[in-house]
């Protein structure tokens, strides 16, 4: 159990994961990684005002930032926007396999910057629903019937995501947020994300913190198009994988990768890990993209 918050360079805090030995955010910031790397990449100020749904898959919920910085974004939006737009309902479904990171979650919310989110929910109420996996809603504006729900599914992440694809659900974006490639390979395979493509509406976007090589072009070569965003303190912009190019507007949070990023894609760290039926060990898993990267090194100097 994690019981010892240590706080990042914009004040907001996190935790240490003792296993792996990696925090759950950007040293920078899990504020401003959650708003810059997941919200604003979301655009929500054009599916606010175009969209009837949005529906947001936030897998490795871990501390929560990143659903509950989006919540605070739609809320301003919402806000801005008087409500005028179209939008009806927001739901959010959350996936991690600690439950007791729920425990941590009143700390967390505590912090001045999720203070609209607070006084516009029960948190107690919301806690509560969730260490259940029970699905909570509210409404932002008791005159609209604008209504927001979260739910929180423990689970091993690779199981759940099956789960959802085989009931056919669909998001608008999914939030990637594992720890890293190299200490949880399993997290990071071309085969979880193409399950991801197959949850993604015709204009959805996967969006990670991550900027590996090897992840970038895992999603280039399911048929998705990269960006990269913002980077948060000393990290690279992490990623986001367009389903539809005419999506894609390239804006103060989105960026093109450069020549030289590109180019290192299909270069041999751009290899992807591999675990096609869900069963590897993260030792199988890295030895065999490293017997890949071999191969692959000799065809080159033949
Ligand atoms: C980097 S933290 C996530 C931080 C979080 N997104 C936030 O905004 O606070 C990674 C999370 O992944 C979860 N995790 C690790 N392995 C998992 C797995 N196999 N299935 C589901 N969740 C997993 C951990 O419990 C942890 O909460």
């Amino acid at each position: 159990m994690l019981n010892k918050f240590i706080t990042t360079e914009d004040g907001s805090i996190t935790c240490l994961e003792p296993e792996c030995g990696e925090l759950y955010h950007n040293r920078a910031g899990a504020y401003t990684e959650a708003l810059n790397n997941y919200a604003k990449p979301c655009a929500l100020e054009k599916r606010v005002k175009k969209q009837k749904q949005i529906a947001v898959l936030d897998s490795c919920f871990g501390l929560g930032y990143n659903t509950f910085v989006f919540i605070n974004e739609l809320l301003e939006q919402l806000n801005t926007n008087n409500l005028g737009g179209v939008l009806e309902t927001c739901r959010i479904v959350a996936i991690d396999r600690d439950r007791d990171i729920v425990k941590l979650l009143p700390e967390i919310l505590a912090q001045s910057q999720f203070k609209l989110l607070c006084q516009t929910l029960d948190s107690n109420q919301m806690l509560d629903t969730l260490q259940n996996s029970a699905i909570y809603s509210f409404n932002p504006k008791a005159d609209s019937s604008f209504s927001i729900s979260l739910e929180l599914k423990f689970a091993d992440l690779r199981r759940a995501v099956l789960r959802l694809v085989e009931n056919e659900e669909q998001f608008d974006c999914i939030f990637h947020d594992g720890f890293s490639p190299i200490a949880m390979p399993e997290l990071w395979t071309i085969d979880l994300f193409q399950l991801y493509k197959k949850l993604l509406n015709s204009d959805g976007r996967i969006i990670t913190y991550s900027s590996a090589y090897a992840i970038r072009s895992a999603l280039k070569q399911c048929g998705l198009q990269i960006r990269k965003t913002i980077a948060v303190g000393k990290k690279s912009g992490g990623t986001i994988a367009f389903k539809n190019s005419e999506e894609i507007v390239d804006n103060e949070n989105i960026f093109f990768l450069s020549q030289e990023e590109n180019e290192k894609l299909s270069s041999h760290s751009g290899i992807p890990y591999r675990d096609p039926d869900f069963k590897y060990s993260r030792a199988q898993i890295v030895e065999n993209r490293e017997a890949e990267i071999r191969q692959a090194k000799l065809c080159a100097n033949k």
